[in-house]
């Protein structure tokens, strides 16, 4: 019988473990290491992990860890979500947001944030791994990154809210609404969201191949 130590081991020999976020402080870091809290305006200590991950047409799929770069090809998506390490976070409702704040381009992000993807009512299913599911329609459906060619690499950041009592009732952000201009701190104070419990995000850059 293996041990746990030794099937980690021969797992990762075989290159079959994901590069997903396994520390709080090494997300917090790496946020505020790219800036993010203070772009979006946001607090961002994290209580749980959020795992975003990204299917591949023919590969194994891609978990973030923050602050990794992919290419555009691989982004495709749409993402799954999950949370690890939560004990106190409860089961749910979620809201699921992710932003890019570099559009057009980091030096002057004009159309900023552009809004990828938000959605709530996602509920933890402890006896799936910590996989998060809805049966709602996202408000924004997820949203591949472009940044624009002569671009630097934008950052795409997914954060994880509790959900409020009367969130579906919000009107502020609806699936007609531009997803240009949005401000993911004003929507979450206008929202009663409160602060991001979790988050990661990607980086990807151009490309035209
Ligand atoms: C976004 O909203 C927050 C909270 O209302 C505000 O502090 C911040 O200045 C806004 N950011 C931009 C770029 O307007
Ligand atoms: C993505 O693009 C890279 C570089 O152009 C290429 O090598 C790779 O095969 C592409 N992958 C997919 C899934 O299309």
């Amino acid at each position: 019988m293996l041990l746990p130590a030794s099937l980690a081991l021969l797992l990762s020999l075989f290159g079959a473990t994901v590069a997903q976020d396994t520390s709080l402080s090494a997300v917090k870091q790496a946020f505020d290491k790219a800036n993010i809290p203070t772009n979006l305006a946001i607090n961002f200590n994290p209580q749980a992990l959020l795992q975003v991950s990204l299917p591949q047409p023919s590969a194994r799929e891609i978990t973030l860890s923050a602050g990794v770069q992919l290419l555009r090809n691989q982004t495709a998506g749409p993402p799954t979500f999950s949370v690890t390490g939560a004990a106190q976070t409860g089961l749910g409702p979620f809201v699921i947001a992710s932003v890019d704040p570099d559009a057009p381009t980091p030096q002057n992000p004009t159309n900023a944030q552009i809004r990828h993807f938000l959605g709530g009512n996602f509920f933890l299913s402890s006896d799936r791994g910590g996989l998060l599911s809805n049966s709602t329609p996202a408000i924004s459906g997820y949203r591949q990154p472009t940044p624009p060619a002569g671009s630097d690499a934008h950052r795409y950041i997914f954060l994880l809210y509790k959900q409020p009592a009367g969130f579906n009732q919000q009107t502020i952000v609806t699936p007609s609404t531009s997803i240009a201009g949005f401000n993911i701190s004003n929507f979450a104070l206008r929202v009663g969201l409160g602060d991001p419990i979790g988050g990661t995000f990607m980086l990807v850059a151009p490309q035209t191949a």
